[in-house]
């Protein structure tokens, strides 16, 4: 009969089991500190996330919280814009705030051809919104940006611009010439639609 029994491992004091209670704690503390550095550190990535989301929500849902009506401008008299030009008017856009300062003009051009038949553009490119200028000798709006021009009824003539020229909703009223502004125009929401 074998009077030899083995020794539970709990009772084995020979190796690193002789320091058990000690090696515990450490593996305990280390858990703890690794637990307590993704916490922290998985904290901070959200807190970051969460700073650079805010542009973001905010130039999302800002023009919608923000927008307003566009509202009816009066450009000046029918008497301002002569048959068969094109002129440049400067006008306040209706949608700016106390401290835009000279940011908070805009401005249009007026295509007069024969009595009340009117065009009026906007200044801004349809490729990225640069202000166009009008040459009246080549009969040209061009672009400086990328090169966009167009031609003298807002057609697309060649460059990056997608289309031609939006144009602004606009009424004859009492001999005056108003216009539809409050917000500048993209693909997806053009002036004369809102009109
Ligand atoms: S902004 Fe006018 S061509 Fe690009």
């Amino acid at each position: 009969m074998n009077s030899e029994h083995p020794t539970p491992p709990c009772c084995n004091s020979s190796g690193s089991g002789g320091h058990g209670g000690s090696g515990d704690a450490e593996v305990t503390l280390a858990s703890i500190t690794r637990r307590g550095i993704l916490l922290v550190s998985g904290a901070l990535f959200a807190l970051a996330g969460l700073i650079l989301a805010i542009p973001l929500v905010g130039y999302i849902i800002g023009p919608i919280m923000r927008r307003k009506e566009d509202q009816w401008v009066d450009i000046g008299a029918l008497e301002d814009f002569p048959e068969n030009q094109t002129l440049l008017v400067d006008f306040e856009d209706p949608d700016r705030r106390p401290w835009d300062g000279m940011t908070g003009k805009t401005s249009c051009y007026v295509r007069r051809l024969q009595g009340e038949n009117f065009q009026v553009f906007s200044i801004n490119c349809a490729h990225l919104g640069c202000p166009v200028h009008w040459f009246p000798e080549s009969g040209l709006f061009m672009c400086p940006c990328h090169g966009g021009v167009y031609y003298e009824d807002g057609g697309r003539a060649s460059g990056p611009p997608p289309r031609g020229l939006y144009e602004y909703a606009f009424r004859l009223e009492k001999g005056r010439m108003l216009v539809r502004a409050g917000h500048l125009p993209t693909l997806q929401d053009t002036m004369k639609e809102t009109s």
